[in-house]
């Protein structure tokens, strides 16, 4: 299946790092295209740095949606307007909205539906803390996230998702999850998705890392049969280390 790639920038970055980001970045990757690479800069960048992608295979994607199409909601941008602004994707349910804006599995769920109505590929993210995995509760955790955070949605439109695992004590840690620990997970989630979808379609769904990904194991990570990509905090906002992220050679 084809990797996917996806630099999360967070809050970070100006309009001008932004551009200068995307510019080396674009020159890193020209050429690569075995890669799906994604970019996730902050909503004020989407627009003008969509233009520079033109061309580069590199596509946009944001790092929220609202699920509700337009009207009173300050501060909330739709999948419209994300669409219009030159975005492809979205990530969905990042374990820092669970944790500081009160993200819940069933708002996961009504932003996943809503970014597929707009034709956005949502990047739903699920993980356990870490007190979660001490207590061997991350299977439980990760796979009733997955369950409702996928809720009501139909077998085919599962073909647009990428589920990210982002065990949260690995992020941003420097603590990578083992590739045999992520590996682990990876598979216990395409086991729920055959469960609940149908097989054909559940082969084809990306399953990707995320936590302290770097250009140092990247490698090893990809090498596991069930690890399809990674989502990259810290490390996409250097250029030259996404760069060699997305170039990654299975070991
Ligand atoms: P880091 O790569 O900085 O650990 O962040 C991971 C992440 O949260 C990506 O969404």
């Amino acid at each position: 299946m084809r990797p996917l790639i996806a630099g999360n920038w967070k809050m970070n970055t100006d309009l001008k790092q932004g551009v200068d980001l995307v510019l080396a970045l674009r020159d890193l990757v020209k050429g690569h295209d075995s890669v799906d690479c994604v970019i996730a800069p902050p909503f004020t960048a989407i627009h003008h740095l969509s233009h520079l992608l033109a061309g580069s295979g590199i596509e946009m994607c944001a790092q929220d949606i609202f699920w509700e199409k337009s009207g009173a909601y300050t501060g909330e941008i739709s999948g419209e307007m994300l669409v219009s602004a030159g975005c492809r994707h979205v990530i969905i349910g990042h374990s820092e909205r669970r944790q500081f804006f009160g993200e819940t599995d069933e708002t996961v769920n009504k932003k996943v539906l809503a970014a597929l109505r707009h034709g956005l590929k949502p990047i739903m993210c699920v993980g356990e803390s870490l007190d979660e995995r001490e207590a061997n509760k991350t299977i439980q955790t990760v796979c009733s996230q997955v369950k409702k955070g996928l809720a009501g949605l139909s077998g085919t439109a599962l073909r647009d998702i990428a589920v990210a695992y982002e065990p949260i004590w690995a992020i941003g840690t420097g603590r990578t999850a083992t590739p045999q620990q992520a590996e682990e997970v990876h598979n216990s989630i395409r086991g729920l998705l055959y469960e609940l979808f149908d097989g054909a379609t559940v082969k084809e769904t990306r399953i990707i890392y995320g936590g302290s990904v770097k250009g140092d194991n990247i490698d090893v990570l990809m090498a596991q049969p069930n690890i399809d990509g990674a989502l990259v905090g810290g490390a996409s906002l250097k250029a030259d280390e996404f760069a060699r992220i997305v170039k990654f050679q299975p070991v």
